[in-house]
C-alpha cells in the first residue's frame, strides 16, 4: 500500500525561525518545503513595483490571482515572481511591512490558499506561515507552533541581516508591529491551533529545537505512513 500523504504544518511569529527549521525538518524527511510567507511577499513586491496601494482590494485580488509564483526545490530559498528570481528583493523591509497589510484581505488570503493547497497534492509537504495549522491544512497530521522572546527574535533577525547584533530595538518595533497586525486581522490571523504542539524556543540553538520538533514529528508518523487521527 502507498505511504499516506503527510503534511507537517509550522507556525509562529516573524523572526521566530521557522524558515530554517521548516527547510532542515523537510530535508531530513525528504519531503517538500513550502514557505507560505514568501508567496505573500511576492505579491506585496508586484504591488509596490506596480504602484497599486496596500488599500486597492480589487486590484490587489487581481495580482493574487495572476501572480505566477514558483518556489523551486534545492538549498536555497529561490522565489520566482513570473519568472523573475525576486529571492532578494522580497526581503526589504518595506515589502515585510506590505505583505503583511495585504495578508490581511480576505481575496488574496482565498488566491494564495488554493495554491498553497494544490501545492500538498503531489506529495508529502513540510509548510509554515501564520495559519497553515489553523487553516490551510486543518488536517495535518504535525501542527508545531513556534515562539521565542521578542527580543531574541529580533536579534536573531539582526544577525540574519547584518551578521551581528545591530539595530535590535528598531527590528523588535518591526517586529512586534507586524505580529500585531497578523495577530489581530480578522481573516485567519495567527493562532495557535488548538492540537498544535507549542515549541518555545528561547534560549534554544537550532539543532536542538530540530531535534524537538523531528522527534515531535516522528512520535505522529511511523515507517513513512501517518499516523491516523
Ligand atoms: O513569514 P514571513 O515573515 O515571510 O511573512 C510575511 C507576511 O506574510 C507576514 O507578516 C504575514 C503574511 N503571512 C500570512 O498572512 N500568512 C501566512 N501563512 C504566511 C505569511
Amino acid at each position: 500500500m502507498a505511504a499516506k500523504r503527510v503534511i507537517v504544518a509550522i507556525d509562529g511569529p516573524a523572526g521566530v525561525g521557522k524558515s530554517t527549521l521548516a527547510k532542515r525538518i523537510a530535508d531530513k524527511l525528504g519531503f517538500a518545503y513550502v514557505n507560505s510567507g514568501a508567496m505573500y511577499r511576492a505579491v506585496a513586491l508586484w504591488a509596490l513595483r506596480l504602484g497599486v496601494a496596500t488599500s486597492d482590494m480589487h486590484r490587489l485580488e487581481q495580482l493574487s490571482n495572476e501572480a505566477r509564483i514558483e518556489l523551486p526545490p534545492g538549498e536555497e530559498h529561490r522565489v520566482l515572481l513570473n519568472g523573475e528570481d525576486v529571492s532578494e528583493a522580497i526581503r526589504e523591509l518595506k515589502v515585510s511591512q506590505a505583505a503583511s497589510q495585504i495578508s490581511a484581505i480576505p481575496a488574496v488570503r482565498r488566491a494564495l490558499l488554493q495554491v498553497q493547497r494544490d501545492m500538498a497534492k503531489k506529495g508529502s509537504i513540510v509548510m509554515e506561515g501564520r495559519d497553515i495549522g489553523s487553516v490551510v491544512f486543518p488536517e495535518a497530521q504535525v501542527k508545531i507552533f513556534l515562539d521565542a522572546d521578542p527580543i531574541e527574535r529580533a536579534k536573531r533577525r539582526a544577525i540574519e541581516l547584518h551578521g551581528h547584533e545591530e539595530n535590535v530595538e528598531s527590528i523588535a518595533n518591526e517586529l512586534q508591529k507586524r505580529d500585531h497586525r497578523d495577530r489581530t486581522r480578522s481573516e485567519a490571523p495567527l493562532v495557535q491551533a488548538p492540537d498544535a504542539q507549542l515549541v518555545d524556543t528561547t534560549g534554544l540553538s537550532l539543532d536542538e529545537v530540530e531535534e524537538i520538533v523531528l522527534r515531535l514529528v516522528r512520535a505522529r508518523v511511523s515507517n513513512g505512513k501517518a499516523a491516523t487521527g
